[in-house]
């Protein structure tokens, strides 16, 4: 029986630790952190995600701000929004999210935001940055992955560790982590890699982000493996009371009994994103308020 990752209940000592440094600070007459997001468009995912970040902001004391957009909106006003937090005073850290309707740049609306404010590591200069041993506004989601197998104390250094999936949100973030100060030997598999088993049969840490339900089975993995799984694909469920069900990339009937660790879906990799988004707003907060 695998040790299951819980990240539910890491993300909670984590964002209790935050909320002791929050109310430390508003004791001594300091206003809180505030963390804004941007929403475009109706994509459920978003929506979901968006909320949640919203309701870590209320618990551990943070300010928090969303500002919506419908699909329909301009590229021009989604910079000249950028422009506007970028400025703003009382703004400690926002994020835009994504994805964003195919008429907006990614890349554009990415380059423009103020680095101190990347609270996401989105930009090229906090991205570049990643290998540094210290850098502090690191990806959310690779982040939150680091710090979890940290917590259970799996250690990367000399491992062979085999990432699934190459986005600048997960994937290629995840493996320079792994790589720089992880110390591991990485492996990046992507949708063209030719037989993508004989790569993860080999690995001893998975991590897996690509939107494919089951991708992962278990006879993809050696015994033992910690497995880590950032998908989240919504599936019809009718016996769900929202209608769906959130589904990872790893088959978890078949591969749980071969690994040694493994993170569930709902309840594993996403938790630990959200409060590694609000360390990194508490750091960009302490920067700003030089505390
Ligand atoms: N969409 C999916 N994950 C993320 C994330 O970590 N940040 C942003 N901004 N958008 C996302």
């Amino acid at each position: 029986m695998a040790v299951i990752l819980d990240g539910r209940k890491v993300s909670k000592e984590i964002e209790e630790e935050i909320k002791a440094e929050v109310s430390a600070c508003t004791k001594n007459g300091h206003r809180p952190p505030h963390l804004v997001a941007v929403l475009v468009g109706e994509d459920g995912a978003s929506e979901t995600y968006v909320t949640a970040k919203m309701k870590a902001c209320d618990e551990v004391g943070f300010k928090s701000s969303m500002i919506r957009y419908d699909a329909t909106v301009t590229e021009e006003i989604i910079l000249a929004e950028v422009d506007r937090l970028n400025k703003e005073e009382g703004v400690d850290g926002y994020i835009v999210q994504l994805p964003l309707p195919a008429h907006i740049s990614v890349e554009k609306i990415i380059d423009r935001i103020d680095t101190t404010k990347d609270v996401d590591g989105f930009t090229p200069a906090n991205f570049g940055k990643i290998d540094q041993e210290h850098h502090s506004l690191l990806p959310a989601t690779p982040m939150g992955i680091i710090e979890l197998l940290k917590r259970y104390v799996i250690k990367t250094k000399g491992k062979h560790c085999v990432v699934v999936g190459k986005s600048h949100i997960v994937g290629m973030p995840m493996s320079i982590l792994l790589a720089g100060p992880g110390d591991a030997t990485v492996t990046l598999c992507h949708i063209h890699t030719k037989n993508l088993a004989a790569h993860t049969r080999q690995a001893d840490i998975i991590i897996v982000a690509v939107g494919k339900p089951g991708l992962i089975t278990g006879n993809m993995v050696k015994e033992g493996a910690v497995i880590v799984d950032v998908g989240t694909t919504r599936v019809a469920d009718s016996s769900k009371k929202s209608g769906f069900a959130l589904k990872g990339d790893v088959d978890f009937a078949s591969v749980e009994p071969k690994a040694s660790h493994i993170t569930p879906v709902p309840g594993g990799v996403g938790p630990m994103t959200i409060a590694s988004l609000i360390m990194n707003t508490m750091i960009a907060y302490k920067k700003r308020m030089n505390l």
